[in-house]
């Protein structure tokens, strides 16, 4: 009868009964009572230990983040905060921790202090809220797809093709690193590598699930994407999870409503089912914020943004009136942007959260960007400039979806590719799905990362993901 501390706590049905409860100690009151946690949840139990049950040497031992095992009764408690506690009938220690030594106390940390000891931080309220919602954001990713009879594709990690022609890649090779083979001309021959050519770590599954797609008519990938953009931001990491969803038969229009009801699904499963971490990681954006002047402070708190966006449709605008809004705002005409606002130009995060902060104070999604700032698969609109991709934007982050009706017509993708010097040999398995069966089809890619930081109200990305990669991190 060993229970998680989270079932103790919640319903009373184990109310009386004998238990086993193992975790870490959080915090060893008054000689007598251990707030003990195992990570199911925030809150710990109240483990009361008589004064006569331990030996002086025994009980010297009961010190945070000592690990132990626990047996006793349920009872009914009288302190507050807990309707239970754990009459303890004994107790075992099973590791020590030298209180001396022991990185956390029972205090808050700064974030910066726990990231420096990130190999610990699960242990704290924060990261066990953060960590236990971003399991509870993969678990409704996978029910959305599924119910919905989409495949899971496993899209390769070694790959060989650069999805979003970008060239941010890490080349994965087997050549000797200080004497590589060469080629006449002086570079490197990959010919003799492992896979006989030169590959990568993935950027994006899209292209494979594309042919997917082709056969499915609707898949996503769930899985790790690596970019080695040398940034170092508070929304970017070198290695981040990605869901990419590719249908067949959808065009733009049918891949935002899908994007906008999947991002729903997912943000209702958490409130339904981790309400508690939500209210806690609530409480401390709220304390955070206080530090901050007024104008800096979000205008809803972390449940009530979530709540706004369970029912509010999303905005939806054309690149060209984004630009047209960022023009006319109070921000361009008193400079405040750093960087260029210009038809044609890529918006930079500081354009995409006027628009989502200051503007219209909801998610956005823009569509039908110019074609030259987007990748060579996007299809191309009637007006010969415009693609018909989508971007989805949210408050405090930007970003947090890129997705596209892709170009289904064989000679505008190949003369696409050809004005990109993309070499239309190499992608001739890609270029397949057009010669054979082609049909119009989308997808788009949610950053797994930056949803978990919307829904979380953490503000730095390297804070919800359990080991982050970011240039020059990369301790174990
Ligand atoms: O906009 P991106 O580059 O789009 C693609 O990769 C498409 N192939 C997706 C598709 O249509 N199937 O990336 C998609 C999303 C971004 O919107 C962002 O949320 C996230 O991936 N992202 C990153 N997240 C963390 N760190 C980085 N370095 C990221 N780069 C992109
Ligand atoms: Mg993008």
């Amino acid at each position: 009868n060993r229970v998680k501390i989270k079932t103790l706590l919640t319903g009373d049905a184990l109310t009386g009964s004998e238990v086993i409860v193992m975790g870490w100690v959080r915090n060893f009151r008054n000689n007598q009572f251990i707030d003990l946690n195992d990570g199911s949840t925030n809150q710990n139990i109240q483990v009361v230990v008589a004064l006569d049950l331990l030996d002086d040497a025994t009980r010297k031992r009961i010190t945070t983040g000592a690990s132990m095992r626990v047996k006793g009764a349920v009872v009914p408690s009288l302190g507050k905060g807990q309707k239970v506690e754990v009459k303890a009938s004994s107790v075992e220690i099973l590791g020590d921790s030298d209180a001396e030594k022991y990185p956390l106390q029972p205090k808050k940390h700064s974030l910066e202090f726990l990231r420096e000891i990130a190999h610990l931080r699960f242990r704290t309220n924060t990261f066990g809220a953060v960590f236990r919602i971003r399991h509870s954001l993969a678990f409704a990713i996978h029910q959305f797809f599924n119910e919905k009879g989409f495949i899971y594709l496993h899209t390769p990690i070694i790959t060989a093709s650069d999805a979003e022609g970008a060239g941010e890649m890490f080349r994965v090779t087997t050549l000797p690193t200080d004497n590589p083979p060469r080629n006449e001309d002086g570079s490197i021959n990959y010919k003799e590598d492992f896979f006989g050519k030169s590959t990568n770590l993935t950027v994006s599954g899209q292209l494979e699930g594309e042919l997917g797609a082709m056969a499915f008519s609707e898949i996503y990938t769930f899985g790790p994407t690596f970019r080695a953009e040398n940034s170092n931001t508070t929304r970017h990491l070198a290695e981040f999870w990605m869901i990419e969803p590719e249908m067949a038969f959808y065009d733009l229009e049918d891949n935002m409503n899908l994007a906008e009801s999947f991002i729903r699904h997912i943000i209702k499963y958490v409130v339904e089912h981790n309400y508690d971490d939500l209210e806690f990681l609530d409480r401390r954006l709220a304390e955070e914020e206080k530090q901050l002047p007024q104008d800096k402070r979000s205008e809803m708190g972390l449940l009530q943004k979530l709540e706004f966006v369970l029912n509010n449709d999303f905005e939806r605008i054309t690149y060209t009136e984004a630009i047209d809004i960022l023009l006319a705002s109070p921000a361009y005409k008193k400079k405040k942007f750093q960087y260029e606002v210009k038809w044609g130009v890529d918006m930079q995060s500081e354009h995409e959260r006027y628009l989502v902060e200051k503007h219209f104070k909801k998610p956005v999604i823009v569509t039908n960007y110019p074609k030259d700032i987007k990748s060579f698969y996007m299809r191309l609109n009637d007006d010969g400039q415009t693609v018909a991709a989508m971007d989805i934007l949210a408050p405090g982050i930007g970003e947090i979806v890129g997705g596209s009706q892709r170009e289904e017509r064989l000679d505008k993708l190949e003369e696409r590719m050809e004005q990109m010097h993309i070499p239309a040999e190499e992608m001739s398995w890609y270029l397949d799905t057009r010669r054979f069966g082609t049909v119009p089809h989308a997808g788009f890619g949610l950053g797994f990362e930056r949803i978990v930081l919307f829904v979380t109200g953490m503000t730095n990305i390297r804070d919800v993901i359990p080991f982050a990669r970011t240039p020059k991190n990369c301790e174990f």
